[in-house]
């Protein structure tokens, strides 16, 4: 019996992917559905159309390991893309990895994804199912058949599969613990202004408190681990921050984004809680670094965001990123103060016990720390060159 796993998440392109599998030749299909934090209505429609359809389903729930293995290393690397803080992207090579290790156990014959050509995700989880189970063959009917959503609501009406509203839903939204994107519909437009309803997990600018709210974050090892003096685990750290930020309207991104096939596409995101975490992330590490390390840092970071956009989670390069951004980050321990007020942040405090900075010797009290005499010689060589160069010109050589 030809056995399929669908890596299902209860919407529509996965949801045709059944009746199509059947149509194959597969008698035994399976579905999985990996909660990395999306709303728990969504993981209960996938459940109640899986039993509709009469797959054998489960639910896999990965949220601790995605929050201490995917969102701490984002926050680490101080995660973004042209102002985007990955969220999708780093819950895609999770999902990969997890439907391998399940598709393994279940002795699979290929694993099934509904992913379009378009996107990036095709990328992020084929890399994450090619990662952990390369013997297994991976379908991709939406894309390979070119399925228009028209023809998939059609297809599904005329052999009865469950797609409940997806005809009026006008907006493909994506969510899990890290954030949330919106896209589609006529966001596609870049001169079109999202209107509010697109929006759930941050309030608009007129909806924010009209006080501001002082948060505390507190570090080690470049770790979220409690917040406003409260311990909690990976999962509830990030969730809590979303819920903190959010009420205050901060991390609502609205960019022009350079997918990894070259299209150039509008993306609607609310990510409260990446986006403070790693603002004071960046705070913490601005005071426990040296400045070679901050600047080497930044572009370590920016290479990290490119491989984490296109979901090589596994690539040796990305290790070896990882490791220096590791290795800075014993130092990132501390505590940071943020204010938050109707959609602006700002950093008030910030300590650590391997803070670099001395009070001392910046304010010229402490003349063990620098005698500012002795500094005389050192001014007197700067720009040496430039003099040099004025020279050379003045002298007619040049
Ligand atoms: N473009 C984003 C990314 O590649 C997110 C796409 C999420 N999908 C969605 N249907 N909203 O990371």
């Amino acid at each position: 019996m030809k056995h399929a796993l669908i890596i299902y998440s209860g919407g529509l392109d996965t949801t045709v992917c059944v009746p199509l599998m059947r149509e194959r030749g597969f008698e035994r299909i399976s579905t999985v559905c990996i909660d990395v934090g999306q709303p728990q209505a969504d993981i209960d429609q996938a459940t109640e159309r899986a039993k509709i359809m009469g797959t054998e389903h489960v639910v896999l729930d990965v949220k601790e390991e995605f929050a201490a293995q995917h969102c701490f290393p984002a926050i680490h690397a101080n995660a973004d893309y042209f102002g985007y803080p990955l969220s999708t992207a780093i819950a895609r090579p999770i999902i990969g990895q997890q439907a391998a290790l399940y598709g393994l156990k279940v002795k699979a014959d290929a694993f099934v994804h509904g992913c379009t050509g378009k996107g990036n995700d095709q990328f992020r989880i084929e890399f994450g199912l090619r990662m952990f189970a390369p013997e297994i063959p991976i379908i991709a009917p939406i894309r390979d058949a070119n399925l228009t959503r028209t023809w998939e609501i059609e297809y599904a009406e005329k052999v009865g599969a469950p797609i409940g509203q997806s005809k009026d839903k006008i907006w493909s939204i994506d969510e899990n613990l890290w954030g949330r994107s919106i896209e589609g519909g006529r966001l596609e437009d870049p001169s079109y202004a999202p209107p509010e309803e697109i929006f759930q997990w941050t309030r608009g600018f007129d909806a924010c408190p009209n006080e501001p709210e002082s948060v505390t974050i507190s570090f080690e090892k470049g770790n979220p681990v409690a917040i406003n003096g409260e311990a909690l685990a990976p999962a509830a750290i990030v969730a809590k921050a979303n819920e903190i930020a959010g009420r205050n309207g901060v991390g609502r991104i609205d960019m022009m984004e350079d997918r990894m096939i070259g299209l150039k596409v509008r993306e609607n995101y609310e990510c409260p809680g990446a986006t403070m975490l790693i603002h004071a992330h960046k705070g913490l590490e601005a005071l426990v670094t040296t400045h070679p390390e901050r600047r080497f840092k930044a572009q370590v970071d920016q290479q990290w965001a490119e491989m984490a956009y296109q979901g090589l989670w596994w690539d040796p390069f990305m290790e070896d990123l990882n490791a220096f951004i590791g290795s800075v980050q014993t130092r990132v321990t501390g505590d940071v103060t943020l204010r938050l007020f109707k959609s602006s942040m700002q950093i008030m405090q910030r300590s650590s016990p391997f803070a670099l900075y001395s009070e001392a010797a910046a304010s010229f009290d402490d003349v063990e720390a620098l005698e500012q005499s002795q500094m005389t010689g050192m001014v007197k060589t700067h720009g040496m060159a430039s003099l040099l160069y004025a020279k050379l010109k003045s002298s007619g050589a040049l």
